[in-house]
């Protein structure tokens, strides 16, 4: 016989059992919820996209690009690849529809994205990722909205403003700054690229690295100290202060690894030492929609992954205890000759608006009710020929024990009281 196939899912991919499944359906509910409380919409798209789109220069991240996407050919010779991330596809909808949309809007996605990473805590090769943008909103104040939004998220998953920093930075800062010391158009990007890996090397690797760059050490010295300064002098910094944000920190060596991003960007770090990945990453992007022709439109939005939402819930402990919500009724059937009966019955509680499940086994009345209390059932009622006959149940609510004998009728009025 051959070898069984396994029962672990792909390499860096997650199974959802129903306990992991709750958890995540509450992620996204509270996701849904705090974007649509800041009047966004929500769209989708399939997965797939033509590649030549995530490779598109002006779209691009280098690394994500080159060594992360899943790409394939179809069976029509096209190039397709797995999206790793929604913000190409949200600008192909909006350049799609430019004309007609009446800016600014507010959109937002729940999409599962794929990246060959190296799996490790807070990178999968899978991930769901809350993704909120604002297209056509110029103003300092969609990129305050932005941040408002990001940090409510967490505020509405209970979490208080010392659990997480907000970094803060503007690209378009710091190529004014950088030109002014010296640097020339080209190298700007390459210490960007360098600055988004400041915190995986050494300080040491960054001197040497930086050196290699600039072939100036001079130069790179100032750059040094730049990168130690704060600016507060912005309408941004501003606003947030108004507002009374207390968990920004103005970071000028924050890179974020996307060509597109022309001004603001940001992430939102946790502070418990435990989650060292970003929980969430954006910025302003004001030309990708010109990929697809026409009048640039403005975007600024972010990404929020549930891989690191998890694991900033569980270290906090945030994950609420009762999230598993199991049927109300779970009816059961004390031999072969009730299953008929049991299904009438589930059918009259479904009709009333009540969940009920009926145990379709054969196995002993003792394991069904055991099971219904695994499954987190509310109520259990087991039926027997009497209560066939009869159409009086007995009905017992499992976490107090308490029993109540009576028609559905009646033992609706108990459900729903
Ligand atoms: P990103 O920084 O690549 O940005 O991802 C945003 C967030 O998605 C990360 O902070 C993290 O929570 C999650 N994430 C990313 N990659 C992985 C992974 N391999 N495993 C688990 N979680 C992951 C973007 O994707 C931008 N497109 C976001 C954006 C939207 N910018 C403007 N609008």
């Amino acid at each position: 016989m051959s070898k069984n196939l396994s029962t672990q899912p792909y390499k860096g991919v997650r199974d959802f059992y129903p306990e992991d499944a709750a958890i995540q359906q509450y992620i996204f509910d509270t996701w849904s919820k705090t974007a649509e409380a800041f009047g966004f919409s929500r769209y989708d798209a399939s997965i797939l996209e033509p590649s030549a789109m995530h490779k598109a220069k002006g779209a691009q991240n280098e690394e994500m690009v080159n060594d992360q996407t899943y790409t394939f050919t179809d069976r029509g010779d096209r190039e397709v690849t797995l999206r790793p991330e929604m913000t190409p596809t949200v600008a192909r909808l909006i350049a799609g529809r430019r004309r007609e949309l009446s800016f600014p809007v507010r959109w937002y996605s729940i999409p599962n994205l794929f990246r060959y990473e190296r799996a490790q805590r807070g990178r999968l090769r899978e991930h769901w990722q809350l993704n909120c943008d604002i297209f056509g909103g110029d103003s300092f104040a969609a990129d305050v909205e932005m941040i408002l939004l990001a940090r409510q998220v967490l505020l509405d998953f209970g979490a208080t403003d010392d659990m997480f920093e907000i970094h803060l930075n503007d690209r378009a800062q710091m190529m004014r700054q950088y030109l002014a010391l010296g640097l020339t158009e080209a190298q700007i990007p390459n210490i960007t690229r360098l600055n988004d890996k400041k915190n995986k090397i050494s300080k040491e690797e960054y001197r040497t690295e930086l050196n290699e760059i600039t072939k100036d050490e001079t130069l790179s010295e100032e750059i040094i100290i730049l990168l130690e300064q704060t600016d507060t002098d912005s309408d941004i910094h501003f606003a947030l202060n108004e507002l009374g944000i207390t968990n920004v920190v103005f970071d000028k060596t924050l890179a974020r690894g996307f060509d597109y991003y022309t001004g603001t960007i940001f992430e939102i770090f946790d502070t418990s030492g435990e989650n060292n990945r970003a929980l969430l990453g954006g910025g302003r992007y004001d030309n990708l929609t010109a990929l697809f022709g026409g009048e640039p439109v403005s975007g600024v939005g972010f990404g929020m992954g549930d891989v690191t939402m998890r694991d900033f819930l569980t270290t906090h402990n945030l994950v609420p205890t009762q999230i598993n919500q199991g049927v109300t009724v779970a009816i059961l059937p004390l031999s072969a000759a009730e299953q008929l009966p049991a299904l009438k019955l589930a059918q009259e509680f479904r009709a009333a608006g009540v969940s009920a499940s009926i145990d379709t086994s054969d196995r002993k009345i003792g394991k069904k009710i055991a099971a219904a209390e695994t499954a987190h059932a509310n109520y259990v009622l087991a039926l027997g020929s009497d209560e066939a006959i009869s159409n009086v149940y007995t009905m017992k609510h499992l976490q107090s024990g308490k029993e109540t004998l009576g028609t559905v009728a009646k033992l609706l009025k108990i459900i729903v009281s």
